[in-house]
Formats: structure tokens, sequence, C-alpha cells
């Protein structure tokens, strides 16, 4: 295992819990909440990879916002302006996974530089970290909006690398998203999945992750030693 001397956390379903926004889904549409929600995170995801490859960079948000619109026609569930203003409300102040602030001060008990990575905007990600009280365990938040595109484009973990000034093994991705996982490793970091869901499977591709954790707490136990 190579020395990490930073770590770098996807956001959405790694340190903050998208499917806390069911709740505020279901008092808004109802009993579709649970497929509309699941499906809204897969076709949020599809549109960010489509702009990425199309060039056709936008701010997050909107593939979040299109997603849900999008979702909702297909579904046939009637949604309000409003009520996708209060969904998107709820999207910006989801909260942490409980297990996070215990894992990130391991982390920095250990001496690492920690890094917010993500799709999401700046602004999006440093209110996500501030609600959660985690914003102080990082070194910097690097969003894609630096370079116009989305994961997994190798020029966004490019970017990433360089932000985190070491050579890109040096640089460890911890993510629940296989896919960003894959993105990591193509561009040459170290990676760590996050298997917050037992059933997840991760692609079964050329590459496989350098480190699998059933759950957060592992991480600082199982990365090499700090630099
Ligand atoms: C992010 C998405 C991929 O935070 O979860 O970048």
């Amino acid at each position: 295992m190579n020395m990490h001397g930073a770590v770098a956390f996807d956001i959405y379903g790694t340190l903050i819990d998208t499917q806390a926004v069911l709740a505020r889904l279901t008092d808004l549409i109802g009993d579709k909440a649970p497929t509309v929600s699941r499906l809204w995170r897969q076709k949020q995801l599809e549109y960010s990879f489509r702009r990425g490859l199309m060039g056709d960079y936008c701010d997050f948000s909107v593939c979040t916002r299109q997603a849900l619109v999008f979702v909702c026609r297909e579904q046939q569930v009637a949604i309000s302006e409003n009520a996708v203003e209060q969904a998107m409300q709820a999207y910006a102040e989801l909260d942490a996974f409980s297990d996070v602030p215990a894992g990130l001060e391991a982390l920095r008990q250990q001496g690492r530089q920690l890094y917010a990575f993500s799709n999401g905007s700046r602004a999006a990600v440093q209110h996500l970290l501030h609600r959660a009280g985690l914003a102080d365990f990082f070194a910097a938040v690097v969003s894609v909006e630096d370079v116009r595109s989305f994961k997994p484009d190798p020029k966004v973990y490019q970017h990433l690398v360089r932000s985190c000034g070491l050579p890109a093994k040096e640089v460890c991705l911890v993510s629940s998203n296989a896919f960003d996982i894959l993105g990591a490793a193509h561009a040459g970091l170290s990676t760590a999945w996050l298997r917050r869901d037992p059933q997840a499977v991760f692609d079964p591709w050329e590459v496989q992750p350098d480190i699998t954790l059933a759950d957060f707490s592992a991480l600082a136990s199982q990365l090499g030693p700090a630099k």
C-alpha cells in the first residue's frame, strides 16, 4: 500500500447522506417518493456524465433540478414549481452520515491533509460542510467547477492532484460511488471504496479499489502510514 499524504472525500453519498431527502420528498409527493428518490440520484449522475462528455458544463444543482423534473414526469408524479424548490432546498441541507466526524478526527490526528472533492459547486459543498460542523477538517474544497467538467473526466482528478501538490499515488480518494473510484484509479490516484450499502456491487472492470471499507471508522487504520 502506498503512503497517503492526502485523503480526498467524495461528498454526496460518501460524507453526506443523500437518501435523507426521502423524508422531504414523501411530504411533497407521497408514496412514490422512494422510487423517485432513487431514480433522481441516477438521473442526476447521468446528466452530469452526459454534460461532461458534451463539454456542456453547468452547475451541478442544474443537473439535480432537471433530473427531479424529468423523473417526476416519467413517473407521472405531479410536482409544483414550489415543491421542486422545497426538494432542492432539502438537497442543499442534507446531513452528514453519523460516522463521519469521528472518522475524520482519527485521520486528522494522523496528520493527514484532508480535502473535499465534489461535482457540487464550492459554495454548495462549503454550505453542507458548515451545516454539518465538518468544515474545519478540510484543507480545501476542490470543486469540478474550477475545470468546468464532471467526474469521471480525468481532468477533474488531475485538478484534485494539482490542488494537493503531491504525486497522484499519494492522494487517496475515498468514495462510496464505484464510478468515482474507477475514475480516480484511471487518473493514477489511490482509492478506498466505502461500501455504505452492503448490497452495493463494484463494477467488474479491470481495476478494483486499493481498499474496500465496510465502514468509515475503519479508514484511519486501513490506510498506509501517513507521510
Ligand atoms: C460528488 C458526487 C459524485 O459529490 O457524489 O461528487
